[in-house]
């Protein structure tokens, strides 16, 4: 820690979704005063669990939660001034990739214009510590088995609309610490996992599947490699980055860095994992690859080695585990009453 201290209250948006959800737990538990804003939307998947995730956070006194949208500007002024906060992680999205093809009006619309809010938020605090915002490994579009991303690739050929939103989301942000300073750092995302996590996930789907004796979808034939992320790697990188005050400088662009595993890990080896955890072999279906979607993801982490201390510790054996038992013993209850 070099620049927050306990006595800092954070403003988390996305609060009652899977990454913010772990966040405000692990900041709570350090100490610190969280205010959350969810709309709890069930765009790709069932508000329960995000109301689950919400009544955990809730057992902390120090967790403040409002039900709003962040499109709504006043509303979300108004909870802004109040709150006296001093950092932001702003992680509202729809997150999704391949249901940004249905709804493309209300992807394009809530990833710019929550952004947008935040920015004006920061733009008019005085004294804002830091804002870390969420980007992901979709800005990079196609990547093949050989390439390894590292943040100065080129982001401008992104092949989904919710790439394509996040990519504006960067650019948003760029214009804004140009023009006002604002402590920014934008953070992208490999593939995510783990207890807690989001249903449409390829390794919720997979879990779920196979628990119910039903077929699962390779893709691209089976020929599937990504940066498979677990979940507590991610927020110990993102803690980091909320500690470490980002170095603007004039027509520069912020800091941004890769959260993600280095290891590019074949998906039929994580199948394998999820039925030795579960016991159970899977019914299997090969497919193409859809348009729009991914086959290989890898990233590369050397920048946020180097700034961050950031390194990938929970290999994907002890993840799936921890992710199986959390959905055998909290979800299967939760869902099944
Ligand atoms: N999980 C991953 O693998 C992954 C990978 C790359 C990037 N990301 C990014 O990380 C962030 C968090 O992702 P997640 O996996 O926790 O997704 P999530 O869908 O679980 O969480 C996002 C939360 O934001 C809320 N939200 C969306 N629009 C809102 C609005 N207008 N007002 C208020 N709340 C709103 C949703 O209700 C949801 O609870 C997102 O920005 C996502 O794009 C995630």
């Amino acid at each position: 820690m070099n620049d927050a201290d306990s006595d800092s209250k954070i403003f988390i948006t996305g609060v009652a979704g899977f990454i913010g959800f772990h966040v405000a737990k692990t900041l709570l538990q350090q100490g610190y005063r969280v205010v959350g804003v969810d709309n709890m939307c069930e765009l790709y998947y069932q508000a329960a669990l995000k109301k689950a995730r919400c009544e955990e956070l809730k057992k902390n006194e120090q967790f403040e939660f409002f039900e709003e949208d962040l499109c709504d500007y006043q509303k979300i002024e108004s909870i802004w001034k109040k709150a006296d906060c001093t950092q932001i992680v702003h992680l509202a999205a729809h997150a999704a990739v391949m249901p940004s093809f249905d709804e493309p009006f209300k992807y394009a619309l809530n990833n710019t214009m929550s952004t947008q809010v935040v920015l004006e938020l920061a733009r008019k605090t005085t004294g804002l510590k830091s804002l870390l915002y969420a980007s992901t490994s979709s800005v990079y579009g196609r990547s093949n088995a050989q390439d390894s991303l590292d943040e100065s690739k080129c982001t401008n050929t992104p092949i989904s609309i919710y790439g394509a939103s996040k990519v504006a989301n960067e650019a948003m942000v760029q214009a804004y610490v140009d023009r006002y300073d604002i402590p920014a750092t934008g953070l992208r995302f490999f593939k995510v996992y783990g207890p807690w996590g989001r249903p449409d996930t390829v390794f919720f789907k997979f879990v779920d599947k196979i628990y119910r004796g039903k077929t699962i979808s390779l893709y691209n034939f089976g020929n599937i490699r990504h940066s498979f992320t677990y979940i507590d790697d991610v927020i110990l990188g993102l803690i980091s980055a909320l500690h470490r005050r980002p170095d603007i400088k004039k027509h520069t662009r912020h800091p941004i860095y890769n959260l993600g595993n280095p290891n590019s890990i074949d998906l039929n080896y994580c199948v394998e994992v999820i039925e030795d955890c579960l016991g159970k072999k899977a019914e299997k279906s090969f497919e193409p690859l859809a348009p729009g979607d991914r086959s290989f993801t890898k990233a590369n982490i050397d920048l946020a080695k180097k700034d961050l201390n950031y390194n990938c510790n929970v290999n994907v054996e002890i993840g799936l585990k921890k992710f199986v038992d959390w959905y055998v013993e909290k979800y299967i209850p939760l869902i099944c009453g």
